[in-house]
């Protein structure tokens, strides 16, 4: 069975009290429920774990690698000017392991400083704007590779 790893940054915790409007009225364990129903459904193995660390998220992506673990991040506003988190995430595609970038909210469709990621270049894709759904999408990728 493949494993995932969920990994969402900062301000993720705070899903259903910060900007409802923007991110929807769910929480981090609604969100976090819903993907475990999802993996199950799809027979992967998932666990789903937020931080509003860098260095943690890091470390996350290095386990990843040495686990053999996909991965599905939403790097919150690290995707914008972290490049720690990118040289980790590259290291995670480059093992040959899948790495999704979801984002709840459409990133290019707010302010300028979130149209640019330094992640998407080094993930195998992105999924935005969808909100929860946006991680079943990506759950989806991992489950549909040979
Ligand atoms: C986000 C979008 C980022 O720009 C923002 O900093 C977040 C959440 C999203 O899920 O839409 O914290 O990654």
């Amino acid at each position: 069975m493949a494993r995932v790893l969920v990994l969402n940054g900062p301000n993720l915790g705070r899903l259903g009290v910060r900007e409802p409007e923007v991110y929807g009225s769910e929480s981090h364990a609604d969100l976090a429920a819903a993907v475990e129903i999802w993996a199950k459904e799809l027979d992967l193995e998932v666990e789903v774990r937020q931080t509003d660390d860098e260095s943690t998220l890091v470390g996350w992506l290095h386990e990843a690698v040495d686990a053999r673990a996909h991965v599905v991040l939403n790097p919150a506003a690290f995707t914008h000017y972290s490049y720690a988190l990118r040289d980790s995430a590259a290291q995670v595609t480059t093992a040959g392991l899948v790495l999704v970038e979801v984002h709840l909210s459409n990133p290019y469709a707010r302010e300028t400083f979130r149209h640019v990621s330094v992640i998407g270049p080094v993930a195998s894709g992105t999924v935005a704007g969808f909100g929860a759904l946006g991680y079943r999408l990506a759950l989806e990728v991992v489950a549909a590779r040979p």
